[in-house]
Parts: C-alpha cells; sequence; structure tokens
C-alpha cells in the first residue's frame, strides 16, 4: 500500500478540494471517504452518468475505461476526457517515480460535503 507521500493527489473543482487517491478505489468512492458527495443515481453501476466528470489533468494516469462504462459510452458517447467517476480508477503507480503526479477533475454537475446524518444509537 502507498504510503500517503506516495500517493497522488485528487482535485476536484470548482471547489478545489484536493484529497488523496486509495489504490484500488475509483474516484466516486475516493470522494466519499473523503466525505464529499458527488451525484451518483444509478449507485455506481455505470447507467445513469451523474457522476460524469471531466479531467482537467493526469489523463495519463487513468486506468481505461471499464467494460460498464464502454457499454455506457455506446448509448451516451464521451470525450476522451469525460469519465464516469464510479467507473474511474487510476492506474497502479509506477514506483520508480519518484514526485507523484495528480489528477485534476471537473465536476459539472458539482460537489459538496456529505449530508451528516444522524442515527439514533439507542
Ligand atoms: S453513478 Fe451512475 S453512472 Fe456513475
Amino acid at each position: 500500500m502507498a504510503s500517503p507521500e506516495r500517493k497522488r493527489k485528487i482535485r476536484f473543482k470548482p471547489h478545489d478540494v484536493e484529497v488523496l487517491e486509495e489504490p484500488g478505489v475509483n474516484l466516486l468512492g475516493i470522494a466519499q471517504i473523503n466525505n464529499l458527495y458527488l451525484p451518483h443515481e444509478c449507485g455506481g453501476h455505470g447507467d445513469c452518468g451523474t457522476c460524469r466528470v471531466v479531467i482537467l489533468e493526469g489523463l495519463d494516469e487513468l486506468a481505461p475505461r471499464t467494460l460498464d462504462e464502454r457499454d455506457y459510452c455506446k448509448r451516451h458517447p464521451l470525450k476522451k476526457n469525460e469519465r464516469l467517476s464510479c467507473q474511474l480508477l487510476l492506474k497502479e503507480k509506477n514506483p520508480s517515480l519518484k514526485s507523484p503526479s495528480h489528477v485534476t477533475v471537473l465536476c459539472p454537475a458539482g460537489i459538496r460535503e456529505q449530508e451528516f446524518i444522524e442515527t439514533d444509537v439507542n
């Protein structure tokens, strides 16, 4: 597992929120781990497109589209720099690279902090 200083940074625009990658976790999951909300109407199954992001920097850091994302693209073509965050993984990091690179994504539908849901523990 990559140490924090070896992890890539992911910057979410337009709000300039910066978090660290979580290897093996898709972008939607990384946002959720960091208490950020991205729309995801289909629950992350690659069907709805509401989690779409635009890659502004770091396109080379991304893993290829998943089968579900490719299926989505047949119905709703996406540009090369448009990705479904629920299907978007970063490539495995090259251990020989000394300085971590970063990825910047624009969230057209916006991003906000998860609403805190109080649960009754009694
Ligand atoms: S959450 Fe529906 S396509 Fe990503």
